[in-house]
């Protein structure tokens, strides 16, 4: 089978992305960040879904655009199915689904989760994990450790049983004073910072799920005494806080890492989703497979948060293993790999 010129569309969450793929080889991604949810301190559905319907022609004309590619020329249209926001997912679907039959090309519903992973394939990663692999997702919805047995079979061994990593930086974040979304920004503040300045309690969950809620609640805690001593304390401290924040979850994530790493003899490690972007992960990370002698693939920047380049990607198997949808797919909130 030759490679599919393929339409990839995500609208799962708060971007409204579109890509132009020739099989993995990526030949546009284009990604618009909705900026409404900043006054509310998260993302609203409701607007959430009024934004993509705005902005989904538009963005999907410019990747055709910096494709060079015409509609009539596109062979495959790929979609986020899942999980979502439902609003979202509708829209980014609709909009599919009108394609796929305007054009009678194929249709390809993807799990979003599945794709981030998937995102390490795109041709132009320099390099890529081979299967079976261990991979970490750290999203603002999800932290899993999944054994990445194949592009389509993937099992979970590990999860949160409450917040998920990028939860826990953006609610971390909003305490110390930091707009939403503050996961990166607090990332940026932590650079200035001494991380070994503050010390917060490493969660203890057995085996490989993890937790974040306790943590979240220890940096109120620890803010709302030292508050009562010195009123400006986060205000003076607010770099050293999110480094030594910072640091705990990324120590934390890392230790989950080589338990995993132990339990399933892999001896690859790769991660992705929103918080793979940050810098701190990304270093300790790469130390970590230098000190263990475990190989580490960590995603190009633009290919570790929300982008359709990703769903493309994993559009590409789905096709190569026959699994298409129908014009019947509807979008699933949750959606298991
Ligand atoms: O994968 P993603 O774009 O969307 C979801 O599917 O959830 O992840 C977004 C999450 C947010 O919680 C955001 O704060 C976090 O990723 N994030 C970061 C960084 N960049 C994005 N967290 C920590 N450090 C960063 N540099
Ligand atoms: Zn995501």
């Amino acid at each position: 089978m030759g490679e599919k010129l393929i339409l990839a569309i995500e609208s799962s969450c708060d971007e409204t992305s579109a890509a132009v793929l020739l099989g993995t080889r990526v030949l546009s991604n284009e990604v618009v960040t909705q900026l409404q949810h900043t006054q509310y301190g998260g993302v609203v559905p409701e607007i959430a879904s009024r934004a993509h319907q705005t902005m989904i022609t538009a963005v999907v004309h410019a990747a055709l655009k910096t494709a060079g590619k015409e509609l009539h020329e596109l062979e495959a249209i790929a979609v986020t199915q899942g999980p979502g926001l439902m609003g979202s997912l509708l829209v980014g679907i609709s909009f599919a689904k009108s394609l796929s039959l305007g054009l009678d090309i194929p249709l390809v519903g993807v799990n979003h989760m599945q794709a981030h992973i998937l995102a390490h394939l795109a041709e132009d990663c320099e390099s890529k994990p081979t299967f079976p692999f261990l991979n970490l997702t750290v999203s603002g919805g999800h932290t899993q450790l999944v054994l990445v047995h194949s592009p389509v079979q993937m099992e979970v061994i590990g999860e949160t049983i409450d917040d998920a990593a990028g939860e826990a930086f953006d609610k971390a974040a909003k305490v110390l004073g930091l707009d939403y979304p503050g996961g990166p920004l607090l990332d940026k503040m932590a650079q200035h910072g001494d991380a070994k300045k503050f010390t917060f309690p490493i969660p203890k969950v057995e085996g490989l799920n993890f937790s974040f809620s306790g943590l979240k609640t220890s940096l109120l805690y620890f803010l709302r005494d030292q508050q009562k001593v010195n009123s400006n304390f986060i205000e003076e401290e607010r770099v050293n806080l999110c480094a030594s924040f910072q640091h705990t979850v990324v120590t934390y994530l890392l230790r989950q890492v080589q338990r995993g790493l132990t339990s399933t003899q892999m001896n690859q490690i790769a991660i992705c989703g929103g918080v793979s972007a940050n810098s701190e992960l990304r270093k300790q990370l790469t130390e970590f497979g230098k000190q263990n002698d475990v190989e580490v693939f960590i995603p190009p920047f633009k290919y570790c948060t929300d982008n359709a380049a990703m769903i493309g990607v994993a559009a590409h198997f789905l096709m190569h293993s026959d699994q298409y949808s129908n014009l019947n797919m509807v979008p699933l909130s949750r959606y298991p790999l």
